[in-house]
């Protein structure tokens, strides 16, 4: 299994299981932003291997006073984090909530990070004839039973952002909220969507966002979380000292100022998401519609392919894909890849187009035999 830790993007484990070197695979298993890393990233590794001598900035004082400006919000309102991975396991372990509701399918972190403080999970169905679109009729159902949400807007694996009314209604709900936004800058009409600014100064909406899917520093590890001071306060009392190390506080206030990376992945994914999703049909798979650099699909059932199938034929072929039915509430069925350019999605396609079609692969150079 190439989720064995959870996640894919473990290309490691891909090159034990198909025997080629890691370097060698095209990676549709995590969702990176194939325009990235901006060149000022490499700029900063080069300039400042120097400056690891010394402890990076314990309050990450530049960093947040940038994305205070990005934002317009209090830097008292913000804590980075180590990603947002590293962010969605303190705000629980500091939450401690009693119950806490999920959407089925979402992120698997949300549901460990409950389960190390031992809280109790309420899922909240997510369902295909509604496009994954959380309804409301879903969450009021067990709302007395939860002391917070915790959603992905955008949701992964499922692409899709919560939509305008259900905010409303769980605004307004008396429950406490947190939202993950960290594929939120894919989003066409992010500032509309985000609820960044309003998490800055309320006491029941937090909301975590990661820098390294749209800026493709995964390696670097970089996120952080909006909510009111008072509970960023706390947060930061329980935070490791020095969690955000000197690299990433520096690379992270540099990319923040690059319009033109953001300007042509914007560009890019509005040209390309549409051409794959019309691939992806063409090949007769039912693709969901998606708000973000990701496509969830599946097989369907007439094909009498699965997921793991498809995951072992394109490993062997160097392509990696996310195995979706190891998220609670998708069948064997579905799979998620990323967007990314369009050569490599040519590739994708072609190798898909092979599987859907039984034409199996000889040859240790994965010549293809029709
Ligand atoms: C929905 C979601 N939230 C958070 C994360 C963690 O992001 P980071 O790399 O910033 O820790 C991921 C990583 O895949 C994710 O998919």
């Amino acid at each position: 299994m190439l989720e064995r830790y959870g996640h894919g993007g473990d290309l490691w484990t891909a090159a034990e299981a198909f025997g080629r070197p890691k370097e060698q695979f095209l990676d549709y298993s995590s969702n990176m932003n194939p325009l990235g890393p901006p060149e000022v990233v490499k700029q900063i590794l080069i300039e400042s291997w120097r400056d690891i001598v010394k402890y990076p900035d314990p309050a990450v004082r530049e960093l947040r006073q940038k994305l205070s400006q990005k934002y317009e919000i209090d830097p008292e309102s913000i804590l980075v984090g180590n990603g947002a991975a590293e962010l969605i396991d303190l705000i629980i372990r500091v939450l401690k909530p009693t119950t806490t509701g999920l959407a089925r399918p979402s992120f698997s972190e949300y549901e460990e990070a409950v389960h190390k403080v031992e809280g109790g999970l309420i899922s909240l169905p997510l369902f295909p004839q509604h496009q994954f679109e959380l309804q409301w009729q879903d969450v009021e159902a067990s709302l007395t039973a939860l002391d917070i949400l915790f959603l992905g807007h955008p949701n992964n694996p499922t692409g899709r952002i919560l939509s305008s009314s259900i905010v409303s209604h769980l605004l307004g709900s008396g429950r406490k909220l947190v939202l993950d936004e960290a594929f939120m800058d894919f989003v066409q009409q992010e500032k509309e969507h985000s609820l960044l600014k309003l998490a800055s100064t309320c006491q029941d909406l937090i909301v975590i966002r990661s820098m390294t899917k749209f800026y493709s520093i995964p390696g670097i590890r970089l996120g952080f979380v909006v909510a009111h001071p008072d509970l960023i306060a706390q947060l930061r009392y329980q935070q490791v000292q020095w969690s955000v190390n000197y690299l990433a506080q520096r690379i992270g206030a540099a990319v923040l100022e690059d319009e033109s990376f953001e300007q042509s992945t914007r560009e890019w994914l509005q040209i390309e998401k549409p051409w794959l999703m019309a691939e992806l049909s063409r090949l007769g798979l039912d693709v969901v519609p998606s708000d973000v650099n990701f496509l969830l699909f599946a097989f369907p059932e007439s094909s009498g392919k699965t997921v793991k199938q498809a995951q072992q034929y394109m490993g062997h072929q160097g392509i990696l894909i996310r195995d979706a039915s190891l998220f609670e509430g998708l069948n064997e069925r579905y799979c998620r890849v990323a967007i990314r350019l369009r050569e490599d999605n040519e590739r994708l396609i072609q190798v898909l187009s092979n599987f859907m079609r039984d034409v199996y692969p000889i040859g240790e150079e994965g010549v293809l035999n029709e």
